[in-house]
């Protein structure tokens, strides 16, 4: 699996949890984060890249634990599987499943990257539901890059947060899209400005469910109870990754090994 960081890890984590005994290898590429604002085309290159190295490391599925590539890449990841005979798993389209679900009001809110706002992904996913859905996108561009510094929390950010969230209070949302997997880290944050009133869905649990059932599909889940391996890469700076991902996942990264990606 993949993301342009740390958020990815929130992804992990779910899969973690549901999924033990596989091995999991995850790349980071923090050499080019944020994925939010960069350019869709060399974006896309640069998905590729990643999709050929993580499947020339073996992977039997691919997860895109990141809705930024998912949003301006999807099907340039699913072209490079497919040549390896390699099932994808994105993380928009389970996240608007579970929102069209449990909303009430109808009006659900998408807090998103620039990229993947602009992308439409979350409008068009919602709409294949099928309900008659209000939506209100919110770009937050500076959200994610401060998770991935591992900022502290001051009134800065408080400002910041309060911000993206007036549209969604004004729109009176009843669930709010995490549309970004580096959010669920300030889920408690953004859970005290919008009200106990607002359901917030993250991507990790549909994403880790949606891999046990392509797994399970596909004949490939490992069936031991015993526990699995995990590998982290990354393109920047490895002792940072290490040390805010020790932080963010709540266990030891280990070795994380530095690869180069030519691409985008
Ligand atoms: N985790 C990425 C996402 O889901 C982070 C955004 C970024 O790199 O800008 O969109």
């Amino acid at each position: 699996m993949f993301d342009s960081g740390v958020g990815g890890l929130t992804v992990l984590h779910e899969c973690l949890v549901s999924l033990p005994q596989e091995d999991f290898l995850y790349l980071g590429d923090t050499d080019w984060f944020p994925y939010g604002t960069r350019e869709p085309a060399r974006l896309r290159e640069r998905i590729a890249a990643i999709a050929e190295l993580l499947l020339g490391r073996g992977a039997k599925l691919l997860v895109i634990a990141c809705n930024t590539a998912t949003a301006i890449g999807e099907d340039v990841a699913c072209a490079v599987a497919a040549e390896g005979g390699v099932e994808v798993v994105p993380v928009v389209e389970p996240q608007a499943e579970i929102a069209a679900a449990i909303t009430v009001s109808g009006r659900v809110g998408v807090l998103a990257t620039p990229n993947t706002v602009e992308s439409g992904a979350y409008r068009r996913a919602l709409e294949v539901e099928g309900r008659a859905l209000e939506v209100t996108e919110v770009e937050a561009p500076k959200l994610a890059p401060f998770i991935q510094q591992g900022s502290p929390f001051d009134e800065g950010v408080m400002a910041m947060a309060r911000a993206y969230c007036e549209p969604l209070k004004r729109a009176d949302v009843d669930t709010l899209i995490l549309g970004c997997t580096h959010y669920p880290v300030v889920a408690p944050m953004l859970q005290r400005i919008l009200g106990r009133d607002v359901r917030l869905v993250s991507g990790g649990h549909a994403v880790a469910a949606a891999v046990q059932r392509t797994l399970e599909r596909a004949e490939l889940a490992r069936p031991s109870a015993g526990e699995g391996t995990y590998d982290f890469l990354c393109t920047g700076d490895t002792d940072s990754f290490r040390e805010l991902g020790t932080r963010f996942l709540q266990m030891p990264l280990g070795e994380v090994e530095r690869v180069e990606i030519q691409a985008g």
